[in-house]
């Protein structure tokens, strides 16, 4: 299948996981393509759609909000899935015992799924380095202020045995949705 992995980024960290699971599509028999949302004008030509963009703020990343919602039709047509690039650090529990994995999930998920019913959706770790060029104005702002700056946890924490089991999971579904009559 003609598999379209979209993604918004502002660091770089979500569009590796979204070229990780283009891959893997790629590597079980589909035809996958990572692109970032703003260079996509059109969902032609493709059978299926993975939307990936990261958290900031308990959000997801703006443009891959709006391309879920200019596309909604086009994307509720399809099998869908959606992911988050967000929580830092190692713990699975936050402080309170709660799993990090659903508490990071974007506020906009909501909505969303109830808007193109996705087929799944996850939450991966991310990515962070300190000494990256800011971006946007609340992230200079955050700069300047070391103890914003250092209480986030740096590095990257991506985990790439989990976003390859996850895109496994697709690739056996849209295979078996190929098969069916
Ligand atoms: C200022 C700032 C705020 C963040 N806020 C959140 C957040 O609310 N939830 C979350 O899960 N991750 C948050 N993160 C972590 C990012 O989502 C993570 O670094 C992500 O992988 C970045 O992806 P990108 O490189 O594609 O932009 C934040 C990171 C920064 C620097």
């Amino acid at each position: 299948m003609r598999v379209l992995v979209a993604y918004a980024t502002r660091h770089g960290a979500t569009a590796g996981i979204a070229e990780h699971i283009a891959k893997e599509l790629t590597d079980r028999g589909h035809d996958a393509r990572a692109r970032p949302v703003e260079d996509i004008d059109s969902l032609d030509g493709c059978d299926a759609v993975v939307l990936g963009g990261a958290a900031y703020m308990f959000r997801w990343l703006k443009p891959a909000v709006r391309f879920a919602k200019k596309y909604r039709d086009e994307l509720a047509a399809r099998p869908v899935w959606l992911f988050s690039s967000g929580p830092l650090g190692t713990d699975l529990v936050d402080a309170e015992g709660k799993d990090v994995l659903e508490t990071t999930r974007p506020r906009e998920f909501d909505e969303l799924t109830e808007l193109l019913r996705p087929r799944g959706e996850q939450v991966f770790f991310g990515a962070y380095d300190p000494d990256a060029e800011p971006i946007g104005l609340a992230e200079r702002l955050t700069r300047r202020m070391p103890a914003a700056r250092d209480s986030l946890p740096a590095g990257d924490f991506r985990d790439w045995e989990a976003i390859t089991a996850w895109a496994e999971e697709i690739a056996a579904t849209l295979a078996s949705a190929e098969g069916s009559p």
